[in-house]
This record gives structure tokens, sequence and C-alpha cells, in this order.
């Protein structure tokens, strides 16, 4: 054990538009086809023991039953009490049809022994679905392009929700402001907060100025880059972002590893990284730095210009019959 605690008073909160606090930093639970249920699970354990209080979770993770177990036994040994946490799932590719988004979240709220969740994302704005480990080849052929109007249909599931006080806000997950543009006007209960991937070859200023401008707080998914990511989500020309100047500059000059300069840089930009490891001296690591020795405001400018474009999760395993690239995906 690296150290004990952190006291959950010195990691910075933001409000959501509802009024809501939620931790300026998270734990991710995807095992990336690499760490199995129980490695996750063990990680999440000793990450509320060491302080965490905001976990970013998925049906498809395939873990949160095992996750749920840990809830269960902190909330019984004193270690946290369930209003004190923030949970994320998503409801799944396969089960945006209609009555489908009742039944996802029933199943992870059964899994993760909870009664209601904090938040709960529509995870793709496609009913598209690969099988779980599929490889970067692997297409459904009943897989079909973005429609606002079926988009509607699965977000109106979403909004009866909350109105059953099962989920306490909804969000979304894999926009574009294209898409954005599409719904949000059509939405009776608006995101309040919305995933995208973000780090620093992969800033999406246009599309996170457009969340901050409309109340919609931002969470940054692979905010380290994603080293580990499954092999499918791996591209020739894709870059390391803790092998870039800029980052590499912040941390020679704070003596911390490359890592903690993207987590650092995330939260002060004002959104919220949601790291994966399972390893303690990492994940622990991971939160306590977002509680000292901030970046300088010319180390965040010069990571401002380590902007690459550079996209990781290409997402072309949804791509539908006749689509050309993965960039169809994102308008
Ligand atoms: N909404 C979506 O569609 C979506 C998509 C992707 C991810 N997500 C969420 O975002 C979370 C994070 O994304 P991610 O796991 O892909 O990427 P990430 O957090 O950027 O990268 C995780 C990797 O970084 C390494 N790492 C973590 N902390 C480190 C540290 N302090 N020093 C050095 N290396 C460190 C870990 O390696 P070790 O294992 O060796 O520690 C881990 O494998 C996921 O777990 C998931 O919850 C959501």
């Amino acid at each position: 054990m690296i150290d004990n605690t952190i006291a959950t008073g010195k990691v910075p909160h933001y409000t959501l538009s509802s009024g809501a606090r939620i931790p300026c930093i998270g734990m991710g639970t995807f095992g990336s086809d690499h760490y199995s249920a129980e490695e996750v699970s063990a990680a999440v354990a000793g990450a509320l023991r060491y302080g965490y209080r905001l976990f970013d979770c998925a049906s498809v993770y395939g873990n949160e039953d095992r996750i749920g177990v840990i809830f269960d036994d902190a909330f019984t040994q004193g270690i946290v009490k369930r209003e004190e946490i923030f949970v994320i799932s998503k409801v799944w590719n396969d089960m945006h049809g209609k009555g489908d988004v009742l039944l996802s979240l029933a199943k992870t709220l059964r899994d993760l022994r909870l009664d209601y969740l904090d938040a709960y994302f529509v995870h793709w704005p496609y009913p598209n679905y690969h099988a779980p480990g599929c490889d970067g080849d692997a297409r459904n052929p009943n897989s079909v392009p973005f429609s606002a109007d079926r988009f509607m249909e699965t977000w109106a599931q979403m909004e009866r929700l909350v109105d059953k006080g099962l989920v306490r806000h909804i969000g979304m997950s894999n926009m574009t402001i294209t898409k954005l543009n599409a719904v949000l006007g059509r939405c009776r209960i608006q995101p309040a907060l919305i995933e995208m991937e973000q780090h620093p070859c992969f800033q999406q200023r246009e599309l996170f100025d457009y969340c901050v401008s409309r109340g919609i707080t931002v969470i940054g998914y692979c905010p380290i880059g994603s080293p580990n990511r499954p092999d499918r989500d791996k591209a020739p020309g894709d870059l390391v972002d803790t092998e870039q100047p800029e980052v590499l500059a912040a941390a020679r000059a704070h003596n911390i590893h490359p890592a903690l300069v993207c987590l650092k840089w995330a939260v002060q930009r004002g959104s919220i990284p949601i790291p994966f490891s399972v390893h303690e001296k990492n994940y622990q690591g991971n939160l306590r730095c977002v509680t000292e020795d901030p970046l300088t405001e010319a180390e965040m400018a010069a990571i401002a210009k380590a902007e690459r474009n550079c996209r990781l999760v290409k997402g072309q395993v949804f791509l539908w019959p006749g689509a050309k690239s993965w960039e169809d995906l994102w308008d």
C-alpha cells in the first residue's frame, strides 16, 4: 500500500446543472479485454478505500456483478455510504429498442446491487453492436447509420427512468456536434453529462466548448491515451500521449509520470477524467495527483498545442453496410 487514503474533501468537485456534486476525477472500469472482472473489481475495492467516489461502469464491460459485490461490502463495512459515491452506467447498443432500456437498467441495478444510479448514459448513438472481444474487422450486417428519430425513442426511455427516480441524471456518449444539434432541441430532459474521448492528442475542443456553453459537464475517457486498449482500437499512426514533448516537459518539471500530467491537464481544463488501472500504485497516484502541485498556465497552454486530432476509439466495428470508413461514424 502506497498511502492510506486521500481525504475526499481534498478532491475538487464540480456542480452539475441539477445542483448535484460530482468529483473531478473518477475510476474507469473497462478491463480492455485484458483484465478479468475479478481484477477490475478488486481495484474498485482498493480505490474506494483510497478515496475514489466516482465510478464509470457499463453493462458491456461484463463486470458489474463483481463490482456490485464490492459496493455492497463497502456499504456494510461502513467504508462509504451509498449517497457518498457517484455511480455511472451505460445502456449497451443492443438494448435501445422499445422497453429494452428499462430492462437493461434493471439488470445493471441488480448487478451493481444499487436501487438507483447517479447517471445512466446511452453508450453509443447507434443500435449497432459487436461480439465482446471481437477483432477490428468484425462487422454486424444489421448495423445502421445514425437516425435522430431512432435515438429519440431511446432517449425518451432514458427520460422515463428519471421520472421513476431510478436514475438521477442521464447522459450521452460518443456524440458529435452535428448529432447533438439534431437531438438536444427534442429532449424533454437535457443530458447532464456527456462522455467523450479526450486526451492531449485528441482534445475535441469544439465539442467540449459546445457542452460547457450548454451547462453539460464533460467526462473524458481514455484520458491517458489508453495505452492498453483492445487491439481492435489500435491503428497505424496512432500517437502516444505520454510521449508528446509538451507532456514530457511538464512531467520533468513536476517530477511525475507523464500519465499524471494528462490527468492534471484534464481536470484543470474543467473535464472529469476517468483513468483505469488495476495497479494500486497507479490508481492511487491518479487520484492523488489532482489534489496537489497543479500545472502552470504556461504548461496548460503548451499542452493545448499538443492537439494532433488523433482519435483512438474509432468505432469501426459499428459501421453499417455501405459505409466507407470509421470517419462516417463521426460526421
Ligand atoms: N464511453 C465510452 O465509449 C468509453 C470508451 C472507452 C473507455 N471508456 C471509459 O474510460 C475509462 C478509461 O479509458 P481507458 O482505460 O481506455 O484509458 P486510460 O485510462 O487512458 O488508460 C488506461 C491505461 O493507462 C495506464 N495507466 C493508468 N494510470 C497510470 C499511471 N498513473 N501511470 C502509468 N500508466 C497508467 C494503465 O496501465 P496499467 O494497467 O499498467 O496500470 C491502463 O491500462 C475506461 O475504463 C472506461 O470506463 C468509455
